[in-house]
């Protein structure tokens, strides 16, 4: 194992050494018993693929497009809040080691940072929104995201009430105020209509298009007859995701939602998955069930430990596990990677 691999897997056990256990217990929080949450991590590991041999593999391309766009990775940085709670420079770190190796990053509404200083980075990024219950609260937020360069917006569509955490501890310390929700209008948070709205629907799409002019992804969808209203709506994307199972307990592994999702609409948006991706061979896994990116919730937070270094060290052992698994399964681009999966039922696509 190369010392950026041990590096990474050990990443939960440096940052239970390292964080103050109030951060601590906020980014490893999972809902009710947390059995989704343990369990992401283990589904990952149930693909078996199907490896070619006798191709050509020295030359790799780890590039994708997303929704017209080029990343230099098939990974990118899901959004997390409270980046400053586990370092000084929070989501501004998070940007430029992001930026550094080509990659996206999807930056929370609730982000602590002004979005113009992290576009200030040179990060590829998109913005992702909770929307209120009074939509009209979050056209200044809308705003400032277009105006400092988001290039998509993602709604996140699993949340319609939080959830009380039962693990790791009953009652996480909460985030100062003023590391949540920095690109809001003063005194959001108090305004009657603020709480997260309980009756998403379709219409939302159409609204968020028209008010940023960004092509719309829609994220927390776990079934293909959701991902069909979703496209049929508007949306360009759907992101598989069941919030890295901190919303409902339960909920099925997003590995094995992921290819019924790729069949009814893969066709004709993008499908990105998150939840559990610990590994270069995760992402890989996840790209031969047919997702056009995979994101990280708790990992680029884990890594951010050490600040920009400890990101950018992330990317840089993601980048040589994706590699390696690449030339293993005689993959020179992700793309090529789309016929790798062993043909079990539960992974067919
Ligand atoms: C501390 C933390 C904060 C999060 N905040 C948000 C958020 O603001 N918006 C959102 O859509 N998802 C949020 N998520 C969910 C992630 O975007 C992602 O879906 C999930 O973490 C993926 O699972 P993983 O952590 O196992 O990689 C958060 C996750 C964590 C761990």
């Amino acid at each position: 194992m190369s010392p950026d691999a041990r590096w990474l897997a050990q990443l939960e056990d440096r940052a239970r050494a390292v964080l103050p256990a109030p951060v601590l217990d906020y980014v490893l929080q999972a809902a009710g018993d947390g059995i989704t949450a343990s369990e992401a991590t283990q589904a990952w590991r149930r693909v078996r693929l199907l490896p070619h041999v006798m191709r050509d593999v020295t030359e790799l391309d780890l590039g994708v497009s997303l929704l017209g766009q080029h990343v230099d990775v098939p990974w990118g940085v899901a959004p997390t809040t409270w980046q400053a709670g586990v370092h000084p420079d929070g989501e501004l770190a998070t940007a430029r080691a992001t930026a550094a190796v080509g990659g996206l990053m999807v930056v929370s509404s609730n982000a602590g940072t002004p979005f113009d200083r992290i576009a200030g980075t040179g990060v590829d990024w998109w913005l992702q929104v909770y929307l209120p219950a009074d939509r009209t609260l979050a056209e200044p937020m809308l705003a400032r995201a277009v105006a400092a360069g988001a290039t998509a917006v993602v709604l996140t569509v699993d949340t319609p009430v939080v959830p009380v955490p039962s693990q790791p501890a009953d009652t996480p310390d909460l985030p100062e105020p003023g590391a949540l929700r920095i690109n809001f209008d003063d005194g959001y948070d108090a305004e009657p209509g603020a709480d997260k709205a309980t009756d998403l629907g379709p219409h939302d799409l159409d609204w968020l298009a028209e008010r940023t002019g960004l092509p719309v992804v829609v994220k927390g969808v776990l079934r293909p007859d959701d991902a069909r209203r979703c496209v049929d709506a508007g949306a360009r994307a759907v992101w598989v995701s069941n919030h890295g199972g901190r919303q409902l307990d339960r909920t099925v592994a997003t590995v094995d939602a992921l290819p019924a999702v790729v069949a009814e609409v893969g066709g004709e948006a993008e499908v990105y998955v998150d939840g559990g991706v610990r590994s270069g061979l995760d992402v890989v896994a996840a790209t031969a069930a047919g997702a056009a990116a995979v994101f990280l919730g708790r990992s680029p937070l884990l890594a951010l430990v050490d600040g920009e270094a400890g990101v950018a060290r992330l990317h840089r052992a993601l980048t040589e596990q994706v590699s390696e698994a690449l030339r293993l399964t005689g993959c020179r681009t992700i793309a090529d990677t789309r016929g790798i999966l062993a043909a079990e039922p539960a992974h067919r696509v």
